[in-house]
Order: structure tokens, then sequence, then C-alpha cells
């Protein structure tokens, strides 16, 4: 028998982004804030880079009521809201199949669980979407990217409280609705374990919490609240448009023992355990066993409604999709408890980083492939894959990022030897296509794209675009289905 040789034919390729980093228009057209809009950049001349999870009620308040564009870079994005048909021309350019955006929930119910949408919100979605489709890109949509409403973090501290089903799943009932015979592609909650460690992916503040077993009790809970109207909303998705693919979103950390000790690895399957939780529960449709030892050790007590078990077993998600940037290596040395608190995170001699520290690992995609593939047996698509970079424009005007073009080379070539082990993978979208601002650090300079946006850290710049180099290499590594890297 033979093996496949080549990705294969109506393979999405193409790119990410999200709403948060890329639309600003924050007050625009009768949206309201979100949590995302509420974290400042860094401050000059400091090197602190506040994140999400920083975020108190008071820091939180303060922000409400600030009106400032400039403090609050996601505010601003780059402008996409009103540079959609310019951006979009761009990627149509590249010969983009299928372009990744995440909705804005509080653009739609700007506080989360209002009566009745906001039309304004609806019909700017709708314009994008049909834009996409004047050149034949596939429109995948994220319909929670790290921004919850910030009126629901403040009224029932977000995702923590039930009350966030309810109104979530009349949100993408909404949503599924409106963008019928529009969209086929969607996803759930963008790499939804990182609500294991943090208020940014769940809304839900933990500022009177004390000990470490409090706040795992407090996001787990919430991260149960996101299994439940995950499950319902793929209902809701398979009822209303039928041709339609739920997936879930992972960040997959692949997590490589330090050495060959024992303990080592077993620390390493602990981390991947941990990373795995979150799909065995929305592709298998059950809490594995292993999280039980991990619940009871952590005094942590998930509270369940009768039906909650029944709903996540009987609609699980259609495919797998994962943002996949790097890997990670662990040491057990000190003892095995199996936390995330507990791994001791070390750098891996074999590799080199980016600016930011992160391992650059392109074998590691082929293993994540190989592994996920092995493990669920449900097609995967990769939905982020990129390298953060400072860019320079050179004195011929233009930006020669040669580390990016083979960046994006070595792992689309790892990606191919995955699919010739067998591997079913319906895409790649790198992140992000155009420069945006960053998500963890806020920051401009830490540029992911194809595409340069004159804008700097401080929200300075005309906001033009300009492609780099990359762009043109993109192109071609589109229109010959990733044979000419
Ligand atoms: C992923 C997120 O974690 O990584 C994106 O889904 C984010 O929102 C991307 O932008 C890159 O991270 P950062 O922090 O460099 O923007």
């Amino acid at each position: 028998t033979d093996f496949p040789h080549h990705f294969p034919k109506n393979f999405l390729w193409g790119g990410a982004t999200a709403a948060n980093q890329i639309e600003g228009a924050w007050n625009i057209d009768g949206k309201k804030l979100s949590d995302a809009e509420c974290i400042k950049g860094a401050q000059p001349g400091t090197s602190h880079r506040p994140t999400l999870d920083d975020a108190t009620l008071s820091s939180i308040e303060e922000a409400v009521n600030s009106d400032s564009e400039k403090l609050y870079p996601k505010r601003h994005g780059n402008d996409f809201y009103h540079r959609y048909p310019e951006d979009i021309k761009l990627l149509a350019k590249m010969g983009f199949k299928a372009f990744r955006i995440s909705l804005a929930w509080s653009r739609i119910f700007p506080n989360g669980d209002d009566e009745q949408p906001n039309e304004k919100g609806l019909q700017f979605y709708e314009n994008v979407f049909k834009e996409m489709h004047k050149y034949d890109i596939e429109p995948v949509v994220t319909l929670s990217h790290y921004d919850v409403p910030v009126s629901m973090t403040l009224r029932y501290n977000g995702w923590a409280s039930r009350k966030a089903v309810t109104a979530f799943t009349n949100y993408t009932k909404t949503v599924f609705n409106r963008y019928k015979g529009l969209v086929r592609y969607w996803m759930t909650f963008n790499e939804i374990n990182t609500g294991a460690s943090g208020f940014h992916a769940t809304g839900a503040l933990e500022d009177e919490l004390t000990t470490e077993d409090e706040k795992l009790q407090l996001r787990y809970q919430a991260l149960h609240h996101q299994f439940v109207a995950s499950s319902i909303a793929t209902k809701q998705l398979h009822e209303i448009i039928p041709e339609a693919k739920m997936g879930c979103m992972l960040a997959r950390s692949e997590t490589y023992p330090a050495t060959s000790d024992p303990n080592d690895v077993l620390a390493a399957q602990r981390a991947n355990d941990l990373n795995y939780f979150f799909t065995d529960v929305q592709v298998r449709g059950e809490y594995p066993e292993y999280m039980n030892r991990f619940f009871a050790e952590h005094h942590i007590k998930i509270q369940m409604e009768p039906d909650d078990e029944a709903l996540i077993k009987r609609y699980p998600v259609d495919y797998l999709s994962f943002s996949y940037y790097c890997s990670a290596t662990v040491s057990g040395s000190h003892g095995l408890n199996f936390t995330n608190a507990d791994q001791v995170k070390v750098s891996n001699p074999h590799l080199s980083a980016t600016d930011w520290g992160w391992e650059i690992d392109p074998v590691g995609l082929r293993i994540a492939l190989d592994d996920m593939w092995d493990r669920y047996r449900v097609p995967l698509f990769v939905v982020e894959n990129g390298i953060g970079a400072h860019d320079q424009i050179a004195s011929d005007g233009k930006i020669h990022d040669d580390y990016r073009i083979q960046y994006f080379r070595s792992h689309i070539q790892q990606m191919k030897e995955a699919v010739k082990d067998g591997v079913s993978l319906m895409g790649y979208l790198t992140w992000a296509p155009i420069d945006l601002v960053s998500f963890s650090t806020s920051e401009m300079s830490k540029r992911y794209g194809f595409v340069y946006v004159d804008l700097d850290d401080n929200g300075n710049g005309s906001m033009d675009r300009m492609p780099k180099d990359s762009f043109f290499w993109y192109q071609k590594v589109i229109s010959s289905n990733g044979e000419d890297l």
C-alpha cells in the first residue's frame, strides 16, 4: 500500500487573527468593552508588560472609566474594523483559501446577555464574510477569543457563573442563524486550556482568592461551564447549519523530558496529560480518570448539573484545531505532584528561541500532529503557527524577513511529514497574516505578519499596510499547494 505524498486538494491555506487584536473601534456602533480592552500597554520606561492575568476588580473598573485608546492598545488594534476590504484584498492576493477571525461577543451582545443583539455588530461581520466570499476565501470563525464582555465579568465574574452558559449560547444561536450560508467552519473557545492558568480566557477575577487551590477551583469550574457551553453550541450548530463543522481549540504544548531520567519522563507525561485533558473532554466527550486524582489532591469539586455529563458525551466536536508555536521541556527532579505549578520548565539545549524566548521547534509540530491523530482520530487543523519578531525596514524601504520564511518553511516541511505519516489534516493557518497587537504583551513591535502595519507600541503611525518578503513567499507556497517551499 502507498501513503500520501502531498497536501490534500482543498487544503485550507491561510491565516488567523482575533477581534481584540485587530478590530479597534472598541466603542463604535454600539459595541461595549471586553476584558481584553481593559489591559494597558507597557508604560514608557518600564520593562513590565501588564497581562490580563494581572487584572483585578479595581484595575478593570479604572479601565472602564477611561476612554483612552493609547493606554489600552487592544482598543485600536490595527484598525481592521475600517480597513477590512483592503486587508482581505491583500489576503486574496496571497491566494488565501481560508481566513480565521473571531467575533467580539461584546460587539453583538454589548453586555453579554442583552435581550436583543446589536444589529450593527451583526452587520459588520456579515459584511466581512461577504467580502471574503468575493475572493473564495472560506471564513473560519472563533466564537470566543480572549474577550469576554466586561459587563459579564463585573456582574457575574465571567465564566465562574453558570449564567455565562445561558448568555453565551444565546449569542451562539443568534450568530449561527445569522451566518447560515456564510460560515462553515467554527470553533468555540480559543486555546481553552489556558483558562487553567488565569483570567484571560474565562473573565473570572481572582481578587479574593489566596491559595493556589482556590484559584484552581475557580478556573476549573469556569472551564466546566465552557465545556457545557461548547457542547450546547455544537448541538445548535448541527441543527441550524447541518453542513457546518465545530472544532475545539487547544494551545498544544508539546512537552519533552529534560533527560531520560524516568522522573523527567513522567513529569513530561503529566504535563502532556494536563494539556490533553481539554481535548479528552471535548473530543472524547468525557472527563478522563487521571483528573479525578488531580481534582481530589487540589480539593477541587466541579459543580455539575444532572445532564452535563450526558451533554458533553453526546455533543463532542467534529474536528480538533490547535495553535503551535514552540515546545516545552520539563524536569521532574523535585518531585511529582502533577500540578501546573509543580512543573519545572528548563530550556532545551537543542533549540534556539525567538526574541521573546519561545523555543522554535518544527519537529515538535510533527510530533504533536502524529500524537493527536493517534489519540483522537478526528481531523486536525493547525489554526495558529508563527513567529513574533522585531522587523526592520531596510534601506531599500522593504522588510526582508527571511527568519520568518525560514520559520514557516521548516514547520510546513514537518507538517508534510505528518501528512505522509497518515495524519488527516484540514489546513494550515498562520498567526497572523497582518501585524497586530500582541496578545500577551500588547506590543505592536512583536510582529507576526506577511503584511507590515505602520504602527508603534505607543499607538503612533499611519496604519498603512506594506507586504514583506514573506508575503510573496507564502503566495508561492499556496499556489503550489505546499510543494514550492
Ligand atoms: C496565541 C493566541 O496564544 O498566541 C493569540 O491565540 C496570540 O491570541 C498568539 O496573539 C501569539 O501570542 P502573542 O502573545 O505573541 O501575541
